[in-house]
């Protein structure tokens, strides 16, 4: 596993990349607006910093370096968040319920990597991207680059393990498909909330429809290619929907009663990856 940061994997900046046009951001005209949306976007980091709980259950050292420094960047970037705030001269607010519900921690391993790591930061970075376009500022885009930049290394590590948990257990598919098609409802009731509230006009936000069904279909594209979805998600009925979703809160529930309390890595050390490439002088990944 490679501690560098690789383009994204599963899915290429250019099918990630959402096209605004020529539209853009006003920043005097819709300072209000960009507070808002950088609001979400600063919640999410502060909740991000939290991925150092997940060191408990890191199942060997590489994973663990790597949420250390995940822990490190995401309080980087809750602070280069804050720089924008000082930019547009506006004050962060507290965030939309459905943003605090799709960024609630996860404690089972596999559910963090998958939901919180592929699929969460993975339509966050979809988000950045957009911004980075949206907003005319060189600074803003600046920051808006590099906290990118890094996102794309925590959804890599996210896919990555992700493959790793579903090719040595295949049955945890179902209850992380159930988990992933409640990000989607929410994702759906969000893009519902959003549009009863649009300034009429606006020439960034009138596309905001159009952009939540381009991070939807990022995110089905994702599910597919982690092996998670067969088929499209329209072909899931009702029914069957609320069925995954059911089983996938209710192993999510019963295995947390269960979780580990105490870390992974203090009864694996000694056999663990690191030891033996270590003795053996093997080159360790390179940290970007
Ligand atoms: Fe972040
Ligand atoms: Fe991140």
């Amino acid at each position: 596993m490679a501690f560098g940061y690789p383009p994204p994997v599963l899915l290429t900046r250019e099918e990630l990349r959402y096209d605004v046009g020529s539209a853009r951001f006003d920043l005097a005209r819709d300072r209000d607006l960009l507070a808002w949306i950088f609001s979400q976007a600063l919640y999410g980091e502060a909740t991000g910093c939290y991925c150092g709980a997940t060191l408990y259950t890191a199942p060997d050292i590489d994973a663990a370096t790597f949420l250390s420094r995940q822990a490190v960047e995401e309080f980087a970037h809750f602070r280069n968040f804050l720089k924008i705030f000082k930019i547009l001269g506006a004050k962060p607010s507290p965030p939309n319920r459905v943003i605090k519900f799709l960024s609630s921690h996860e404690r089972l391993w596999d559910h963090h990597v998958a939901l919180e790591m592929a699929l969460g930061e993975g339509l966050v970075l979809v988000a950045f991207y957009a911004l980075e376009d949206a907003v005319p500022h060189p600074e803003v885009q600046a920051i808006l680059a590099s906290i990118g930049r890094q996102e794309e290394g925590h959804v890599t590590f996210g896919e990555e393990r992700t493959l790793e948990v579903l090719r040595e257990t295949p049955r945890r598919r179902r209850q992380l498909l159930g988990r992933c098609l409640l990000s989607v409802v929410a994702l759906r009731f969000l893009a519902r909330h959003v549009e009863k509230r649009l300034p009429a006009g606006h020439p960034v936000l009138s596309q905001l429809p159009r952009f939540l069904e381009h991070v939807l279909r990022t995110t089905e594209i994702r599910m597919q290619r982690l092996g998670l979805l067969t088929g499209s998600l329209s072909e899931i009925g009702f029914l069957r929907r609320w069925a995954l979703i059911a089983n996938g809160l209710f192993w999510a529930k019963a295995r947390g009663l269960f979780a580990r309390r105490r870390p992974r890595i203090p009864g694996s050390y000694l056999s663990d990856p690191v030891v033996e490439r270590v003795l053996a002088g093997r080159p360790e990944p390179v940290v970007a």
